[in-house]
């Protein structure tokens, strides 16, 4: 399941060099790139950066604080929050060709001092009890079966008291998911916990919910201008269909449909350890 996954979100050939030409032939100075170049393709997830720097608004982050980002993707999340509050962010992620690119742009940027990428499995992390002071998870969840593993994960690398952020994709009211989404072509490697399951989830992995937000009115607005911008051609240098491929508009108009019909929901939680 692993290996499928991965695959999944592989890509063609070495992503950052491939994110390089297509920034050079839009005319920009790899030399000189700031992580809003970045933006587009690096926070991947709905809503983009503003959703990340919504949710860590709720983790209580310093210039001293140290945070595990389960599922680092690109790394634009853990860039967000290293470069907006200063503090000393690690990223772990299954796709061994996303943290390497992950670990180029964040050079090119001058962040590699506050950010680092390994190769890993959330629900299995390397890491010894008690180490960070807050974790999040952006869009990771959708292909974890084992979602009480990497909860109770989640809650063991924490410290006491350590603030947990999770962003994801639910299972709505409104009947079966339509495929192909980004996260999977097929429901064989999607598995969306439904916003009861959520409760029980991170209760059962020892979390205090503090908060839930259902973002997924703004989801849908989101989705419909991305699906309108490649309708007029006017997308980005950088877009996900650098890595996801030539179904990615079939994927944007099938999550616009998903979001209106109520068949997913974006919700993110604010948990204390
Ligand atoms: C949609 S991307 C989101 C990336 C990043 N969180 C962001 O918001 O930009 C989903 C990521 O989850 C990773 N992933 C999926 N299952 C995982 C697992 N069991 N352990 C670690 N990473 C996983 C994938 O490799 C992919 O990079």
């Amino acid at each position: 399941m692993a290996d499928e996954v991965a695959t999944h979100y592989s890509g063609r050939g070495d992503l950052a060099e491939a994110i390089a030409g297509k920034l050079r032939e839009a005319g920009k100075d790899i030399g000189a790139l700031t992580t809003a170049d970045l933006g587009s393709i690096d926070e991947f997830h709905i809503r983009g950066r503003k959703a990340t720097l919504e949710l860590a608004e709720g983790l209580n982050l310093t210039a001293g604080s140290r945070v595990l980002d389960l599922g680092s993707g690109l790394g634009g999340p853990a860039r967000t929050l290293a470069e907006t509050y200063r503090c000393r962010v690690s990223g772990i992620d299954l796709t061994p060709a996303f943290c390497e690119a992950a670990t180029a742009l964040s050079r090119w940027v001058g962040l590699s001092d506050r950010v680092d990428f390994q190769v890993g499995d959330a629900t299995h992390l390397p890491f010894a009890d008690g180490q960070y002071d807050a974790a999040m998870t952006i869009h990771v969840a959708m292909n974890i079966a084992a979602k009480d593993r990497m909860y109770a994960e989640a809650r063991r690398v924490l410290k006491p008291g350590g603030r947990f952020g999770v962003y994801d994709v639910l299972q709505g009211e409104g009947g079966d998911v339509l495929y192909p989404t980004p996260w999977a072509r097929e429901p064989s490697i999607s598995h969306l916990a439904t916003p009861d399951d959520m409760r029980t989830l991170l209760s059962g992995a020892g979390f205090k919910i503090l908060s839930a937000t259902d973002t997924s009115e703004e989801s849908e607005r989101w989705f419909a201008a991305m699906a309108e911008r490649m309708k007029q051609g006017s997308s980005p240098p950088l877009t996900f269909r650098m890595f996801l491929g030539d179904d990615f508009p079939e994927m944007t108009r099938n999550q616009v449909r998903n979001l209106q019909e109520r068949r997913i929901r974006t919700v993110s939680y604010i948990c204390e350890a």
